[in-house]
């Protein structure tokens, strides 16, 4: 097949996505990455706490709801509010990850098993400033990772891949048992996007959620 048709089939899958998420009642195609993701890997499961980085409009977050159960916990955090109902195990809050601190969210609400972060930078058209943008923000998400996650919890963080592309990866490594770049079929084509999923938080990489100072005398 020449090269036209592999992009043709790649767009009508993408629109195809999108009228299969509206008919599903997901709030965004983004949803069949993480389905992929989680299919191949297992990252959820049913009674599993997953903190959601850059969750608005929030299709991961029903996806993750509908896995985890309501044994389990959905955290999601956007600069955007999120406007879905969502079951009561599954709550969203607008933040930056930049302005939160890890261990503000373990001291409230405790560890957790799987950290998913589908995090974009407000795109500007230059290659070069949204690769390291979007780095910036895979490597928050993996600074969260090593605190809210209990040892031997689960990683899936988006990259645009580009000059810190390597180095990510092998932090990623070096603090987990298995990593692996992902690049699944619902992506757009032309995309640079990855996903970096990752199994197995090793006990020696987490840094313990400091409690917050206690105002009161
Ligand atoms: C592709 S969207 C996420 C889609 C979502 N996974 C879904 O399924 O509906 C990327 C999100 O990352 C969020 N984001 C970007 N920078 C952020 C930051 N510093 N803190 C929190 N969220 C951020 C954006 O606001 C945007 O909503």
């Amino acid at each position: 097949m020449g090269r036209r048709g592999k992009l043709g089939d790649r767009g009508s899958r993408h629109d195809d996505a999108y009228k299969r998420a509206k008919d599903q009642g997901y709030a965004s195609r983004a949803v069949f990455k993480l389905e992929e993701i989680d299919k191949r890997f297992k990252l959820l499961q049913p009674g599993r706490r997953v903190l959601d980085l850059g969750c608005w409009p929030g299709s991961w977050m029903q996806y993750a709801a509908g896995r985890v159960g309501e044994e389990g916990f959905v955290l999601g955090l956007d600069l955007a509010k999120v406007e879905l109902d969502l079951p009561p195990f599954a709550q969203a809050f607008v933040g930056d990850v930049f302005e939160i601190e890890p261990a503000e969210v373990t001291a409230k609400f405790g560890d957790f098993d799987v950290l998913i972060s589908d995090m974009a930078p407000k795109t500007t058209g230059d290659k070069t400033t949204d690769m390291f943008r979007s780095e910036e923000l895979t490597r928050r998400a993996l600074t969260f990772a090593t605190t809210v996650l209990r040892p031997g919890g689960h990683f899936c963080a988006k990259v645009f891949t580009g000059g810190g592309f390597k180095a990510l990866l092998a932090d990623v490594k070096a603090s987990f048992s298995e990593c692996k770049p992902v690049h699944p079929k619902d992506t757009r084509s032309g995309s640079y996007e990855q996903y970096i999923v990752a199994r197995g938080l090793k006990a020696n990489a987490r840094v313990p959620g400091t409690p917050p100072v206690d105002p009161s005398p």
